[in-house]
């Protein structure tokens, strides 16, 4: 039932994921990463960006020792090899990052990354030592067909498959329905505990550490919307779009989730 969650634990700080997408330059990312490092030095929630491969180097040298981790937007599902393009996790781990975000439905759509691509992708992020922010979430025809709970667990299920029992504890879950991302569309916060509830329920299901799993919602957060999304019980946090190009409303939305429950 919305509202509700069986697994409360007080332990889990609320962490808010800035995805840049592709967006960026030197001079921008210097000006936004110095605005929010001016408004997170006191933070009590988990804060990062995931930015474009070129600025890793960037935020390594700007954001180390401060409060705000980093991290890219995509890993290669292998090791190393003849993969025109791709980079490996070890790669994206030389740049201290220490997230990756794995199956964002703009791979999925735009490049045809299968639930098996996405668990492969997580896993050898978790190899190398990174946290995965794994993306899972329902179309707007899956949503109006009554398919939302069989489509996201039915993806959680297949990426799962792929890590170990002890990394299920490991990542970090983003519940993105596809509807809402870019579209100024949000679920409500009782939809949004509804899908959560139920993703910790699988993740738990798999190993009962994994109580511990931030599982973020994502898909038009915004500073007016944040607050009341992130005082559901199962919902952990945010992974945020177009609003952590903004310094304010990127800051707004980490106060949200430091004043959250
Ligand atoms: P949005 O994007 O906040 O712009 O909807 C979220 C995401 O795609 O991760």
């Amino acid at each position: 039932m919305p509202g509700l969650s069986k697994y409360v634990d007080p332990m889990r700080r609320k962490l808010i994921a800035g995805n840049w997408k592709m967006h960026g330059s030197l001079a921008a990312n210097a000006a936004l990463l110095n605005g929010i490092l001016a408004g997170t030095d006191a933070v009590t929630c988990d804060v990062a960006v995931c930015v474009p491969a070129p600025y890793l180097a960037q935020c390594k040298s700007l954001l180390s020792g401060s409060a705000v981790a980093w991290g890219a937007q995509d890993v290669s599902m292998h090791t190393s090899g003849a993969y025109t393009g791709e980079m490996s996790a070890a790669m994206i781990k030389e740049f201290d990052c220490r997230y990756v975000i794995v199956g964002h439905s703009e791979r999925r759509s735009g490049h045809a990354e299968s639930n098996e691509a996405v668990g492969r992708k997580a896993a050898q992020a978790l190899k190398a030592g990174l946290t995965p922010i794994v993306c899972v979430g329902e179309t707007l025809v899956q949503r109006e067909s009554g398919a939302t709970a069989e489509v996201v667990l039915g993806q959680l299920d297949t990426i799962l498959g792929a890590i170990s029992e002890q990394d299920a504890a490991r990542i970090v879950l983003a519940y993105e329905p596809v509807w809402a991302i870019g579209t100024g569309k949000t679920a409500t916060p009782d939809m949004a505990q509804e899908v959560h509830a139920l993703i910790r329920g699988k993740l738990v299901e798999r190993n009962p550490a994994a109580q511990s799993v931030q599982v973020l919602y994502g898909g038009s957060m915004k500073p007016d919307n944040a607050g009341q999304l992130m005082s559901m019980p199962d919902v952990d946090g945010g992974l945020i779009g177009g609003a952590a190009l903004k310094v304010d409303d990127f800051l707004a939305i980490v106060r949200a989730a430091c004043a959250a429950p």
